[in-house]
């Protein structure tokens, strides 16, 4: 016989992934064109071959001291963000998962700015919380603060803000920050900024002064380690033992341990990454523009309008040319007419727009 799981996961969708099909070119989970810095590779062979990183054994505490570290000095806030405000975790999702352990008890309520990442919904769910939904703005994607703060009651526990927002690619701009945090001070903001390295700015900033706001980040997307699984937060140092408690022990592994290190050391390959995503960003939107709706993206994707088309009418064409974009329909609160492309290869991008074009026409 089977038992019976909680009757609360029947309204739990499962995540939907960018899809992956092999021999197409795959635009549809934000990935790095360039792949990981070769040193990285390097560094992880060369480390197991001469049993540095000894694989038999649990990660090294030591060696993830080492990655906070080095991520302290990255985030780059000064003498008053450090290691001891840096938690590790098995990509974002991970540390996210982390994080609503902490704050969300079974009736507890979480506010989330939509369309958005869909895992925040999830695992609040998951958790027996409520998320409440508020719809940002039409046309430019802002959140309307004044239908967030309202919406804050003693049972909201947290607030998800990604910027830049995946999949409109627009950031909030610091004042707007600044008022929810400051309106809210009993509720956790968690900054979502998976994509800041293709951003003009950053939030991170705002944990020095505020106690009740972290920020996320990852090494899938500007660091191309997606497979590897790491992300971090940087939180304000009295969340740090509830941080340990909570999360599973050896979450990273440790070649994603220091895979991560020789990432952030290998600058040259950041600022590669970054500059080929920004310039190309730019001339996909300006190609795009000229027979469809884009928007603006600090991001490495851009959202694309295919009305009168539907977004899945798009997504089946692109796919038959062996393109794979992400259709946004799944996107709660985002409609039935917007596709997310990631930014590829130059070559990869203009045969998108190739294929939008020729669908539009
Ligand atoms: C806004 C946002 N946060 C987090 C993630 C997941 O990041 P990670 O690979 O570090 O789990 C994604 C992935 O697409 C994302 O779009």
């Amino acid at each position: 016989m089977r038992v019976p799981v909680r009757s609360s996961l029947m309204e739990i969708e499962d995540y939907k992934p960018g899809e992956s099909v092999k021999g197409a070119i795959k635009l549809s989970s934000n990935e790095n064109p360039l792949g990981p810095s070769p040193k990285v590779v390097k560094e992880i062979v060369k480390s197991i071959e001469e049993g540095e990183l000894n694989l038999s054994v649990y990660p090294w505490e030591r060696n993830e001291e080492e990655l906070r570290d080095e991520i302290s000095r990255y985030v780059g806030v000064g003498a008053s963000i450090g290691k001891e405000n840096i938690v590790i975790g098995a990509g974002v999702d991970g540390v996210l998962d982390t994080l609503v352990k902490i704050f969300i008890e079974i009736g507890d309520e979480a506010l989330i700015p939509i369309p958005t990442f869909s895992l925040y919904e999830s695992l609040v769910k998951i958790a027996g919380g409520m998320p409440g939904y508020v719809k940002r703005k039409s046309g430019e994607f802002g959140i309307p603060l004044d239908e967030l703060i309202p919406a804050c009651n003693e049972k909201t526990k947290m607030i998800f803000i990604s910027s830049p927002n995946n999949p409109t690619g627009n950031c909030i701009p610091e004042a707007e920050m600044r008022a929810i945090i400051e309106s809210v001070p009993k509720v956790m903001v968690v900054i979502d900024e998976a994509y800041v390295e293709f951003a003009d700015s950053s939030l991170v900033n705002l944990v020095k002064e505020y106690e009740n706001v972290l920020v996320l980040r990852t090494f899938s997307k500007a660091f191309g380690l997606a497979g590897l699984r790491v992300g971090y937060a940087v939180i304000p140092e009295w969340l740090a033992s509830a941080y340990k408690k909570v999360s599973i022990p050896f979450s990273v592994n440790s070649i994603a341990i220091k895979a991560a290190i020789v990432a952030l050391r290998d600058k040259e390959h950041l600022r590669k990454s970054v500059k080929l995503v920004r310039h190309e960003r730019e001339l996909l939107l300006e190609n795009l523009q000229r027979f469809l709706k884009v928007y603006p993206s600090q991001a490495n994707f851009v959202l694309v309008d295919v009305s009168p088309r539907k977004s899945y009418e798009a997504y089946e064409e692109l796919m038959k040319n062996g393109l794979i974009v992400r259709d946004c329909a799944s996107f709660r609160g985002a409609g039935d007419s917007f596709i997310r492309i990631t930014v590829g290869t130059r070559e990869q991008n203009e045969l998108v727009v190739e294929t939008l074009k020729q669908i539009s026409s």
